[in-house]
């Protein structure tokens, strides 16, 4: 948040975010857990399911569970539903039937629902949860039922019913289980009954007060001078989830630390704190550490070799998760190798248990099943891929039009600059300063006509002030979030005294949209786009930099059933505003957001907020982006050279060469730092900067092509080892390099200072090159390769086998590369193959969905290197519509073929295309001084959306 100018250097107040200790219902379910280890054999879980309750039709049981409460044995009841879908997925949901029949009574008066919060699929799930009518029941007795489902029947649920086990099996194997531990608790609904207090001069009966719970922490909560009113009393939902037979456990973001999730529990190397979700402003993080950070998705991926399993928690209040790795014992008459069970324990403070299980059983399945659910990540404005150029704050139209004309001046892309905060009249937002931003038109006409973009940050707090409509019309129209005593809620954030747009009411989300319009946002061009910020939401004022959980939202929720989603409603409502600010304008919005859930990826790009100019930061960038990537959200990136401080140039120019591979590239600086636009750093660091974002604009054809596999089939945009290679086990905790979508390039950014050299992990057999001098890299499958990196040099190989697109000449923005034509680089297999994939359309509007894309597949064999239609489309649908028309006139100028087998050692190829055949020319390089042979062929002239051979044979 940064609001305490100038105090960089200091590490986070860890003590102004809670431990599990002081978040009651954490610390109950820790000791629940601690009691159950204690008593290890002679603990039992209290929960059983109602045989006779049990029911199975299309792809769904339901019944009853029953917790016993005490030691009378008065019980409460848990409705049950297990259901399977078409999707191989199964999902577990259990409530409390006294709040569902709203059977309760509140305190304090409160207006609060009675109920468990169910509605978080609403904004989450969008599906992959067509029944599965097929799934059928194997065996039923009176312990458990068995019920077969997913692909081929290949997978077994089996529920047990006392206790309530599941036991998700795959061929047999158990993959996932719930409750083996226990540790499945539903706290259910109680009255407070004040405790008489002992008369003056007699002793509290003692027997009475040693078989009572311990109700310390059930009511009123305090913490840092904040009291919670906890009108529902305690509430949480807790479960333990065991991988059998999985060391490596991934995901569940947003938190610093190894993409490898640490154990919790203590311990050498340990974390001792579980890992925590609940989306907070957290100023100045610290790093590998389970902290809470802005956002959060409840997703987690189980790895061993052959097989990956995930499951996913759907639901947005606070929640911690434990981790611990537990070796079997060894077994000296055994042979085989201990294996490692990772056990987990998720705890979340309301709501029903709602949980999905996929079983894989490949990292490239989890994340299509995952994205069925939750969406794929959208296909983003083309600029928005390309580097963007932000500062806390360019000061005045003229600042940013000086820097729009210094970035041409020095030749250095850029396709979007930034103004935060201070281009508002006084931190209105929809307003603009009138005295240093007299003229937003003429600005953004100035970037227009560059083929560039402009983001203006939106922040959810309106300010409380007169005269400004939007605060006005929030208050009469009652869309702002309610305090607990269903006033509106008062805080305070940049704006000092502050109302919370509340854009879970769809009255709300219509009214927000209305002021994205161009004649209500004056000012604004179509080359605006936004930046919604503070959306966790951070209040200054409040209880850990947030809301009070007992605030009240739409529909009488709770904040503390909702908080994790408040930021991707925020950003939803901001969506809904982009894409209708004109009529009959459809464009793709571009929007950043700091605070997001499972589900935000359908709706822009994520930064990890505020980090430090520091080599440890732009370090822990890289886990940190790849870890999203695997959670479903890989359009992601962290703040270019540290937002607080002042980066060394080393530092800012390795950063540079880092955030050329981060899915989101974007530089961006605190108020009180320096001016480090890259053209300041002198002409060699300069250079240094320009080459690595020129470097992404010549790949942003291969870069694009990897956001619509994301888009696709959820894909990560940078992809970690073990996501590529699951059956190599030497890479699965590796997280400081990555591959570029599937164009084969592997890149190892340098995070160190003063390191010249590294060592990259390579993962198979194939050949590989250096991209930038095609050299033959002396590689051996599973062994380091030390590659030098001066402070100009970038360590990235290119694998055999791929081929990849690229435009050569990086001009001023990606739309003023639009319309260039083409190379095609080829890194040919050690058995002489390669293929590849180019993926493009208009970049901007939504015509892909009616057919106006190209999508070429590449491939070279002994015989032929060919390009055909990617999906086998017919040719006569692919020359109709406006931007096909214009890619007709697009064409591959040159091939590149590295490690060129002999039969391209000839002075010319016969391209043949459209029905005709022509000659073209080839300069082959014979392989010398460690390069690889290569051949330079061109110019092609074949257009880049027709079919076309070279044969070689
Ligand atoms: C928050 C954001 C930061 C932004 C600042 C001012 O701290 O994380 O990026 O510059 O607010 O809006």
């Amino acid at each position: 948040m940064g609001h305490f100018p100038g105090a960089s250097g200091l590490a986070v107040k860890e003590h102004d975010f809670k431990k599990c200790h002081q978040s009651g219902f954490c610390k109950r379910n820790r000791e629940y857990a601690d009691n159950a280890a204690a008593q290890k054999s002679t603990w039992s879980s209290p929960y059983n399911v109602i045989h006779d309750s049990i029911s199975f039709n299309d792809g769904q049981l339901q019944a009853v569970i029953l917790k016993t409460i005490n030691s009378e044995g008065a019980t409460e009841r848990f409705p049950l539903t297990v259901t399977f879908h078409k999707s191989g997925t199964a999902r577990v949901t259990v409530d409390e039937e006294k709040r569902q029949k709203k059977e309760i009574t509140l305190r304090h008066d409160s207006q609060a629902r009675k109920e468990r919060y169910n509605e978080a699929e609403k904004w989450v799930v969008v599906g992959g949860v067509d029944k599965d009518e097929n799934a059928k029941i194997s065996h039923q007795d009176k312990d458990q039922v068995n019920i077969n489902y997913g692909p081929d029947s290949k997978f077994e649920a089996v529920i047990r019913l006392s206790p309530f086990e599941v036991d998700f099996r795959r061929d047999g194997d158990s993959h996932v289980k719930f409750n083996d531990n226990g540790l499945f608790n539903m706290e259910h609904w109680r009255p407070h009954v004040e405790n008489p207090a002992p008369k003056e001069g007699e002793e509290a009966n003692q027997v009475e007060v040693a078989q009572k719970e311990d109700e310390s922490t059930w009511w009123d909560e305090s913490f840092g001078g904040n009291t919670d009113s906890k009108p529902r009393g305690p509430e949480s939902v807790a479960l333990d989830i065991s991988f059998p037979g999985y060391e490596h456990v991934y995901g569940i973001p947003e938190h610093t630390g190894p993409m490898s999730l640490k154990q919790t529990r203590g311990g050498d190397g340990n974390f001792e704190e579980p890992y925590r979700l609940y989306n907070s402003d957290v100023f100045e993080y610290i790093l590998d550490s389970p902290m809470t950070l802005y956002g959060s998705i409840p997703f987690m991926q189980a790895h061993r070799k052959g097989s990956s399993v995930g499951v996913f928690w759907l639901n947005a209040a606070e929640t911690w998760v434990d981790i611990v790795k537990a070796k079997d014992s060894i077994n000296p008459l055994s042979l085989s190798t201990p294996k490692t069970t990772t056990k987990t324990h998720w705890i979340s403070e309301s709501g029903i248990l709602d949980v999905f299980v996929l079983l894989g059983p490949t990292p490239r399945d989890l994340t299509s099943t995952y994205g069925e659910l939750t969406g794929y990540s959208a296909m983003p404005q083309e600029l928005a891929i390309g580097y963007h150029q932000c500062r806390w704050n360019y000061i005045s139209d003229d600042d940013v039009k000086d820097v729009d004309r210094k970035m041409d001046r020095f030749k250095i892309p850029y396709d979007v600059i930034w103004l935060d905060l201070e281009y508002t009249d006084d931190r209105k937002y929809f307003t603009w300063e009138p005295h240093s931003f007299a003229d937003p038109i003429g600005m953004g006409k100035q970037l227009q006509e560059h083929g560039r973009g402009l983001v203006l940050l939106i922040d959810p707090h309106i300010k409380k002030v007169d005269g400004y409509s939007q605060s006005s019309e929030l208050v009469s129209k009652d869309l702002a979030v309610h305090n607990k005593d269903n006033n509106i809620y008062d805080g305070w954030c940049w704006p000092g005294n502050s109302n919370w747009i509340d854009c879970f009411n769809p009255k709300a989300i219509e009214w927000w949209k209305g002021l994205f319009k161009y004649d209500a946002f004056k000012g604004t061009l179509e080359n605006t786009f936004i930046w919604n910020d503070m959306s966790e939401p951070s209040v200054f004022n409040g209880p850990e930099t947030t809301m009070p959980k007992d605030n009240i939202h739409y529909e009488n929720w709770e904040h503390r059933d909702v908080h994790n989603l408040n930021g991707l409603t925020f950003q939803n409502a901001t969506f809904q505003g982009m894409v209708t600010r004109k009529k009959g304008e459809l464009r793709r919005p571009f929007i950043l957001t700091r605070s997001f859930y499972a589900g935000s990826q359908r709706l822009g790009a994520m930064w990890t907020g505020d980090n430090q100019a520091a080599w440890d930061h732009l370090e822990a960038s890289i886990p940190m982006v790849l870890n999203q990537g695997i959670s479903g959200f890989p359009f992601a990136g962290a703040d270019v050279g540290g937002f607080f401080g002042n980066p060394e140039k080393d530092l800012l120019v390795r950063w540079y060469q880092t955030g050329a591979f981060y899915p989101f590239f974007r530089a961006h600086a605190h108020i009180d730092s320096r001016r480090r636009e890259p053209y300041l750093l002198g002409e060699e660091h300069t250079a240094i900067a320009t080459a690595a974002i020129r470097l992404r604009y010549t790949l942003l054809p291969a870069w694009y092509t990897a956001f619509y596999e994301a888009n696709k089939d959820g894909s990560p945009i940078v992809r970690p080892m073990y996501w590529t290679h699951p059956s190599e086990e030497a890479g699965f905790a590796i997280d400081d390099q990555l591959f570029v979508g599937s164009t084969g390039l592997l890149a190892k950014p340098i995070t160190k200072q003063d390191q010249f050299s590294t060592d990259i992990w390579i993962p198979d057999d194939e050949v590989y090159y250096d991209y930038f001098t095609y050299e033959t890299k002396k590689t051996q499958k599973g062994k380091h390769l030390t590659v030098s990196a001066s402070l100009s040099q970038i360590p990235l190989l290119m694998r055999g086998g791929h081929i990849f697109p690229r435009r050569d000449i990086p001009r001023r923005s990606a739309a003023t590369m639009k319309f260039d034509d083409y190379t095609l680089v080829v890194s040919t297999s050690k058995a002489g193959t390669a293929e590849g994939e180019l993926y493009v359309d208009d970049g901007d509007s939504f015509d892909f969905e009616h057919g106006q894309y190209i999508h070429r597949r590449f491939s070279l064999d002994q015989s032929a290197l060919r390009s055909t239609e990617a999906e086998g489309r017919d040719a006569a649908s692919l020359k109709q519509g406006k931007w096909l028309q214009v890619m007709k006139e697009v064409y591959v100028d040159k091939i590149i073929v590295v490690g060129a087998p002999a039969a391209w050692s000839r002075e010319e190829v016969q391209i043949t295309s459209e029905g005709r055949s022509w000659p073209v020319k080839v300069q082959y390089h014979p392989a010398a001084n460690g390069k690889a042979a290569f051949a330079v062929v061109g110019r092609v002239g074949a257009r880049i959306g027709e079919d076309w051979s070279i044969e070689l044979a």
